[in-house]
């Protein structure tokens, strides 16, 4: 039986140590009974160590939203996996669509990225989507395939099997636009089958799959109830307290 996991992408916002701060003093007391779901919050990198601070009582886990694939050097701007270990992270966002649509991160990028987050014995949070368009022309299998294959090159089986695979389908991120259950689950069934193919079953049967895209309290249920649907990746929603404990109910098997 997979645990669900529930992650909180903040995305560019709570970036202030007091802003994050104050979500989470909210947020805490709600899910201190929650049992066998697990609670992933990713804030901005400035309120990593205040979120780390806040939560290191709970079980509430933290990650960051992206990192870069070298330990150290001349790369302006940039956070090494082994800071983000170092200072108590457990989790790492990789090759979300916003990271690939605006900011040109490729597939291949994605890889190295991964296999830096396993070495430093992160828990990568790996994201594919495919396009609208792509729906709409009846690609979504295909794209969803290259991504696997691509993002995944060389991955051992003992790794994909920590991973976490968020499929969030770009067209319903930030849009309202929810994909179905069905939808979902479609493409769920999709990932699981080509883990199967590329590793076996039982690692097909072990790693965990979220969906992301404009989930919120009212639909989160209905999504989560599907066989293949591990949890989700939230943004939106995972701003205010009560709303993604409302998300995280939801997801207690
Ligand atoms: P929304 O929940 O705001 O649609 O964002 C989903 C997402 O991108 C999570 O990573």
């Amino acid at each position: 039986m997979r645990k669900p996991i529930i992650g909180a992408n903040w995305k560019m916002h709570k970036g202030t140590p007091s802003e994050a701060e104050e979500m989470l003093v909210e947020f805490i007391p709600m899910v201190k009974d929650i049992k066998n779901v697990d609670i992933v919050i990713a804030p901005p990198y400035t309120a990593i160590l205040k979120t780390l601070d806040t939560v290191k009582n709970t079980t509430i886990k933290v990650g960051a939203q992206n990192m870069y694939y070298e330990e150290k050097g001349a790369f302006t701007g940039e956070i090494s996996p082994s800071f983000l270990k170092k200072i108590g992270c457990q989790y790492v966002i990789l090759g979300h669509s916003e990271r690939r649509n605006i900011f040109n991160e490729t597939d291949e990028l994605i890889n190295k990225k991964l296999k830096k987050a396993l070495d430093n014995n992160l828990i990568p949070i790996v994201c594919i989507g495919e396009h609208l368009e792509e729906r709409e022309k009846g690609n979504t299998k295909n794209v969803i395939k290259n991504q696997f294959n691509l993002t995944f090159d060389g991955i051992r089986k003992e790794q994909l099997k920590k991973i976490i695979i968020a499929y969030e389908p770009i067209w319903a991120i930030g849009t309202g636009r929810t994909a179905t259950p069905e939808q979902a689950e479609e493409i769920h069934v999709f990932i699981r089958k080509i883990v199967e193919d590329e590793y076996d079953k039982d690692t097909a049967e072990q790693v965990r799959i979220q969906y992301g895209g404009s989930i919120k309290p009212s639909n989160a249920k209905e999504l989560f109830n599907k066989v293949n649907i591990d949890g989700g990746l939230v943004g939106g929603a995972s701003l205010q307290a009560e709303s993604l404990y409302q998300i995280i109910k939801a997801a207690e098997k």
